[in-house]
């Protein structure tokens, strides 16, 4: 596999193929590898494939560029790249804020270990990274804009400073694709269950999807949906309980969708 860096911290992987040659000599696919992969590590397949076709990307997106944005071990990018067949680049700085900065190398295993990859893990602060106009038709970040940008130590202007990054770096027509957990959660207001239920959970950090939309519209986007998570366990009730009040009896969690004009 070819490894490069370039700017700061970038590494670029060249193989395209999705082969890998396995221990009794025969060619696996990349799913069948992936999939391994993630049963090894006890990550459940079905509740990411359940999170990404469902929430993140309903929309066919093969062969679309999309940058994850705070993409950590690359789970979610892996998926969307191998199962939904788009062109995925993942960013994070690996600084231990939020996941383990032991992520850069877990991802780098894992790609080294799937033989491919058209995949580019930057490595950078998204505040800092510079990444030419136009280059995504997709940027997405799950659970990572609270980390940078909590509601209590943080202010809007500086979170639509990093939108209009987001917004430069989209093509005409791009979505900008937020999934978070807001703050107005029930069981939070009951101390022993909210400790029992969610012991790690900084609520003071987390925003409402209100507040990201407001920083994205200032940065040019418009809105397109928000899209309100039913647990996996719940799923043949999605219809019913995807709806705001609902949620702030389950989880808290949103997918939040902007749109570049
Ligand atoms: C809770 S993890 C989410 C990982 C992944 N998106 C997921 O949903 O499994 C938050 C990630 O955001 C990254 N992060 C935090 N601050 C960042 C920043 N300023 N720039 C880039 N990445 C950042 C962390 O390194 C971490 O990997």
């Amino acid at each position: 596999m070819t490894q490069k860096r370039f700017v700061h911290s970038t590494k670029i992987y060249s193989r395209k193929l999705l082969k890998l040659q396995a221990d009794n000599g025969s060619l696996e696919s990349g799913l069948n590898v992936i999939q391994q992969i993630f049963t090894e590590e006890r990550i459940s397949w079905e509740r990411v494939a359940y999170y990404v076709d469902n929430y993140l990307f309903p929309q066919d997106i093969r062969d679309r560029r999309i940058l994850d944005v705070g993409g950590g071990d690359g789970s979610l990018s892996l998926y969307i790249h191998i199962v939904r067949g788009s062109k995925v680049d993942v960013l994070d700085e690996y600084a231990g804020h939020g996941g383990a900065s032991s992520n850069l190398e877990k991802l780098l295993h894992r790609l080294e270990r799937l033989g491919i990859l058209d995949i580019q893990v930057i490595q950078s602060d998204v505040r800092k990274v510079v990444i030419p106009s136009v280059s995504y038709d997709c940027i997405y970040t799950r659970n990572c804009v609270h980390h940078i940008f909590g509601r209590k130590i943080s202010r809007d202007s500086d979170v639509t400073t990093t939108m209009a990054l987001f917004y430069d770096w989209l093509v005409p027509g791009g979505s900008l694709v937020i999934g978070e957990v807001g703050w107005m959660l029930v069981w939070r207001l009951i101390p022993p269950l909210c400790r029992r239920l969610f012991p790690e959970m900084e609520y003071g950090r987390k925003s409402s999807y209100r507040r990201w939309r407001l920083c994205a519209e200032m940065a040019g986007f418009v809105f397109a949906d928000v899209k309100w998570y039913v647990p996996y366990r719940l799923r043949w009730y999605r219809n019913l309980l995807g709806n705001e009040l609902v949620n702030t009896f389950l989880t808290g969690a949103y997918v939040l969708r902007m749109r570049k004009p």
